[in-house]
């Protein structure tokens, strides 16, 4: 199978971002025995304390963009098998900015080529809420862009700003969107129909039919370190997001059965 770059991405903050590269990442390489790359690429650095690690301790992508580092010596193996983890730091806002990519004109163009040789059967780039030069960058390295939304009036208006942006990285670098996941949601919302049909127009065919529903258990998971299917494997949010995780799969056109 042909490596596959996912950009998790919206441009509103608490779409749901962080926890669904959680979820899916420890859901492609726990249920599917895919081989995962996660890569957290906002300076929050959300996605690495949710995974259980100290943002402090470790060294970030900033450092290979820099080349401090090589891509290798900042692979951090999680608790789970199949499943790395690149964390992020507070060096990554501004790194554009500062040291080497200061003066590159193709800085944007860096993140591509650092991961084109990695072995990995996904790599998941979680993104900061802005449209900034690391979602430049993520978008530019990646094959598709996985968008998140919860149902509220700011969040379509991001959707929209992100529609535009998209457009226009993808006359340079084409990349697809996998499709609009939305979380936090409730079925009995009562701006649910006006809500969707405003995504429908800005992303047509792309909503996921799998909501994400609203489960305690989802912060509750990260404050542990964990991913949902190991801290609360009887969850609706494990539900969902298994559930979330089969329909990439199958979109992306990938056997979805256990070992094959
Ligand atoms: N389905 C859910 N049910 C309940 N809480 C959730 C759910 N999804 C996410 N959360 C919680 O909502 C908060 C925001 O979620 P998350 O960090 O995943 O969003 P984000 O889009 O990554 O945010 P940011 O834009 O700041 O990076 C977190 O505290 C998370 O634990
Ligand atoms: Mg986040």
């Amino acid at each position: 199978m042909e490596k596959k770059v996912i950009a998790v991405s919206s441009f509103k903050g608490g779409t749901g971002k962080t926890s669904i590269s959680l979820n899916l990442g420890s859901a492609l390489s726990l249920l599917h025995d895919k081989k995962v790359l996660m890569i957290d690429f906002d300076a929050q650095a959300n996605l690495t304390a949710g995974l259980g690690f100290d943002p402090d301790n470790h060294e970030s992508m900033a450092a290979v963009l820099q080349k401090n580092k090589t891509v290798d010596q900042v692979i951090l193996k999680t608790d789970i098998p199949n499943l790395d983890l690149i964390a992020a730091d507070t060096w990554l806002e501004r790194v554009e900015v500062t040291g080497v990519l200061a003066s590159d004109r193709y800085s944007h163009e860096r993140l591509n080529e650092y991961l084109k040789p990695l072995e990995y059967d996904f790599i998941l780039i979680d993104t900061p809420p802005s449209l900034c030069w690391l979602t430049e960058s993520a978008f530019i390295a990646s094959d598709y862009s996985l968008v998140c939304a919860t149902p509220e009036f700011y969040s379509i208006k991001g959707l929209q700003r992100l529609s535009y942006f998209m457009h226009y990285i993808s006359k340079r670098h084409p990349f697809e969107v996998l499709g609009v996941a939305l979380s936090f949601w409730n079925k009995r919302g009562k701006n649910n129909d006006a809500f969707l049909e405003v995504v429908e127009n800005t992303f047509p065919g792309k909503i996921l039919n799998t909501r994400i529903r609203r489960d305690i258990a989802v912060s509750e998971s990260s404050i542990h370190g964990k991913p949902i299917f190991t801290a609360f494997p009887k969850s609706r949010a494990a539900e969902d997001y298994g559930n979330l995780t089969e329909e990439l799969l199958t979109r992306m056109g990938c056997k979805t059965a256990l070992h094959v």
